[in-house]
């Protein structure tokens, strides 16, 4: 019997690219891999629950957002939603965005499951379909920040939605993690990249189509993405790995997470009007 074909490795280099080239990957990528992220990820972060990070800090807990009851709340690179739907159970009226329909398919499966239905978006948050001035709060756990190729861009977009007064709070790939090998054990302990090289990471297939891209940024470039678009920075969180939990995800995992930190929650605001 003859094996299948095995397919190709995907070719890995560290170069810039335009922004519908990053979308067409995002797009690609998350459609492809959105039923394993659910199935690896899915228990860990519930179907209704504000999970920020793979260190289990949740909104819940800590209220980064604060008080969101009764006012509009935006979720952008939403996945499968449960942060949209924990939040509208404590009375903010969400709206939840994605880019990819793979991704949006197991937000209305977690709907149907939990019953808590929210209004749920497909398009990219470089460009999105709202008027200025809609949201009191826009957040994401992980999700567009790293993917997009223009995260300046994507500040000014986030900043034009927002009511002045509102708040924007993101979790990314701490940057120092950039130095590092994308894995959880000792191997994932030593400097091998420059922090420095902010060329995204690309996958690529033999054609030399990105099929996966996440853009990196040192922490000076992100507070001044931030403040450039018009935002005051507020706090930084960085969450610490919890005594006694142990569970891996991705290059996430106690071995690092007792040394070093692995996200980093941005926590910015539109200024007031005067
Ligand atoms: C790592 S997942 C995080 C999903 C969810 N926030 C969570 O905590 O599980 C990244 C998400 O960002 C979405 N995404 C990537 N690029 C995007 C873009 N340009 N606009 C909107 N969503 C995007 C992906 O489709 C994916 O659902």
């Amino acid at each position: 019997m003859t094996e299948p074909p095995t397919p190709p490795e995907p070719v890995v280099s560290r170069r810039t690219v335009s922004d519908a080239e990053g979308r067409a990957a995002s797009r690609r990528w998350w459609d492809e891999d959105a039923d394993s992220y659910q199935a690896e990820h899915g228990a860990f972060l519930g179907d209704v629950d504000l999970v920020w990070c793979p260190e289990g800090l949740r909104e819940a807990d800590v209220r980064l957002l604060g008080d969101v009851k009764g006012t509009r709340v935006l979720e952008i690179g939403c996945g499968a939603a449960a942060g949209s739907r924990w939040l509208d159970g404590q009375g903010a009226d969400v709206t939840a965005l994605d880019l990819s329909a793979g991704m949006l398919r197991h937000a209305r499966l977690a709907a149907d499951r939990s019953g808590v239905h929210v209004p749920l978006i497909q398009a990219d948050a470089l460009a999105m379909p709202f008027r200025a001035d809609t949201f009191d709060t826009v957040h994401t756990a992980f999700g567009a920040v790293p993917f997009v190729a223009d995260s300046e861009a994507l500040m000014r977009e986030v900043f034009r939605v927002l009511r002045p007064g509102g708040a924007w709070v993101f979790a990314v790939t701490h940057p120092i993690r950039w130095i590092f090998l994308d894995d959880p054990g000792e191997a994932g302990l030593t400097a091998v990249h420059s922090y420095f090289d902010r060329r995204p990471y690309i996958e690529q297939d033999s054609a030399g189509v990105p099929s996966y891209i996440e853009a990196h940024r040192t922490f000076g470039d992100r507070v001044r993405e931030l403040t450039a678009a018009g935002f005051i920075l507020c706090d930084v969180v960085e969450p610490e790995w919890p005594p006694g939990h142990e569970e891996v995800w991705g290059q996430w995992s106690p071995i690092r997470g007792r040394l070093f930190p692995g996200t980093a929650i941005f926590v910015a605001r539109r200024p007031a009007a005067p």
